[in-house]
This record gives structure tokens, C-alpha cells and sequence, in this order.
């Protein structure tokens, strides 16, 4: 069972999802420990390439993922959700999948507009080049704040719906009692379409 059905996910989507759950919640760890180091830390260097690096993996695993949801049937919001849950239920899904783009995006703009232009090598392999950075964001310096701030801003939103989600997660499963957890860790719900 790898792809998703109308009642459950497939193989592809339950690991894409708890590996990439596993990974984000890494790099957000990561990424607030290395802002914590004094600038003089001699790791400090290699720990940045080394976030940058699994950033870049991260991006292209949230690329396939998205691909593999448009190819897929998307499964059904259980039954006897109230108007505004399944809103809420649509309008985080989609928050969740647009912050697993813009982390990676505007840490790469970020090491873009740089004037310290130091190369991103992926895993000391993988040359990437850098973005073209919009000239009225101001000066190199300036750009960089700028997205310096949208990466911190949004790295604390996903940290919220990560929250929110997981009550969210609970509560389907502890108080509706319906499948929507099962159905994340588990393909019997997607074998049972028919
Ligand atoms: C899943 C992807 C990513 C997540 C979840 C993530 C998360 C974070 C977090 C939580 C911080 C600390 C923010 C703060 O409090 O200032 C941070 C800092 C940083 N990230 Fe990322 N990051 C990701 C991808 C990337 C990528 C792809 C790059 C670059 C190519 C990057 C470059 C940086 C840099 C340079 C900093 C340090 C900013 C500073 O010096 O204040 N990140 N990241
Ligand atoms: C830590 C980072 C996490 C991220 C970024 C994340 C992201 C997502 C996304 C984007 C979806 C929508 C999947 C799709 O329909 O294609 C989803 C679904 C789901 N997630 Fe997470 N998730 C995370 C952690 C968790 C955790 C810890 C739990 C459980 C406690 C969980 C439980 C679920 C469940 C049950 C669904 C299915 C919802 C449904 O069937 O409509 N997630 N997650």
C-alpha cells in the first residue's frame, strides 16, 4: 500500500511525513542552539554548514512530498468535524507545508545576500549557487537582516503549529476518537477504501 487512498495514507506519505517531522524538529533545535554559541565558538563555522547543508536536503524532500500529495488522492476529513475545524484543519496543513518551503528558502536567500559570501557546498559535495537577491531590499547587509528576520519569524510560527498540530493530533485521538492518528502511523485506514 504506497500510495494514499480516500480513507488513508500510503507507506510514501506516513515515512515522508515522520521523517521529515523528525528532521524539521532537528533543524529548529539546530538552528536556535547554534544562535545561542558565542560568535568566537570554534565550532560555530562548521555547525553553519553543517545546518545549511540538511536545510538544502529538507527542501528537496518538501519538493517530492508535494509531488507525491498532488499525485495522490487526499484522504477524507473525518466525519462530524465542525465547518470551522475542517478550515482550520485545511488553512494548517497548508501553513505547515509552506514553512517546510520558506525555511530552506530564506535561509538560502540569507547565505545569498551575505556580504560575507561565503559558498554553500551541500555536505562539502554539492556546489549551490546563489540566489539573486532583490536590489530594493537595500545594501547586502540590509538584505541579509531581512531575511535573517523572516527565518527567525518563521521558525517561531512553525514551532506554534507544531504545537497546535499536535494537540490537534491528540485531540482526534483521544477525544473524537476517530482514525486521523492511525491513519498517520498505520495503512489498515487506507486499505479499508474500497
Ligand atoms: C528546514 C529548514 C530550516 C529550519 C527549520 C531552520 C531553522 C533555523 C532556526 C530555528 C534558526 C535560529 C533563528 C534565530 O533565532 O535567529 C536558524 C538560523 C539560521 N539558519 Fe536556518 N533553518 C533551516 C534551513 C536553513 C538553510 C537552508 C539555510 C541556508 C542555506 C539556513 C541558514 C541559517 C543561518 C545562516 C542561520 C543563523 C542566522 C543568525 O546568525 O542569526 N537555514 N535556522
Ligand atoms: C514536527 C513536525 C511536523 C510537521 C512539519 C508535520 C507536518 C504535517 C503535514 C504537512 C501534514 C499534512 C499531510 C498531508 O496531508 O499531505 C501532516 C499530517 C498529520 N500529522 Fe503532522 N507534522 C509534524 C509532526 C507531527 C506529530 C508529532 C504528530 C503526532 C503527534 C503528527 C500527526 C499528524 C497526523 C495525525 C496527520 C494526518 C492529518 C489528517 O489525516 O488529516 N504530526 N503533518
Amino acid at each position: 500500500m504506497l500510495r494514499n487512498t480516500k480513507t488513508g495514507y500510503g507507506r510514501v506519505a506516513i515515512l515522508f511525513h515522520w521523517v521529515m517531522a523528525l528532521m524539521i524538529a532537528g533543524m529548529l533545535a539546530f538552528g536556535l542552539y547554534m544562535t545561542s554559541l558565542p560568535s568566537d565558538d570554534p565550532e560555530l563555522f562548521t555547525l553553519y554548514q553543517l545546518h545549511k547543508s540538511i536545510g538544502f536536503v529538507v527542501l528537496a524532500l518538501a519538493a517530492l512530498r508535494l509531488t507525491w500529495r498532488l499525485a495522490n488522492p487526499s484522504p477524507r476529513l473525518p466525519d462530524g468535524m465542525h465547518p470551522l475545524e475542517r478550515l482550520g484543519a485545511h488553512l494548517g496543513h497548508i501553513g505547515l507545508y509552506a514553512l517546510l518551503f520558506a525555511m530552506p528558502l530564506t535561509g538560502w536567500l540569507m547565505a545569498s545576500a551575505s556580504p560575507w559570501g561565503i559558498p554553500t557546498i551541500v555536505f562539502n559535495v554539492l556546489p549551490v549557487p546563489h540566489l539573486p537577491v532583490p536590489e530594493v531590499l537595500g545594501t547586502q547587509a540590509e538584505a541579509e537582516s531581512f531575511f535573517k528576520l523572516l527565518h527567525a519569524y518563521g521558525a517561531y510560527l512553525l514551532i506554534a503549529l507544531i504545537f497546535v498540530h499536535i494537540a490537534a493530533a491528540f485531540k482526534h485521538h483521544l477525544i473524537a476518537r476517530d482514525d486521523t492518528l492511525k491513519r498517520m502511523v498505520s495503512t489498515a485506514p487506507a486499505r479499508a477504501d474500497n
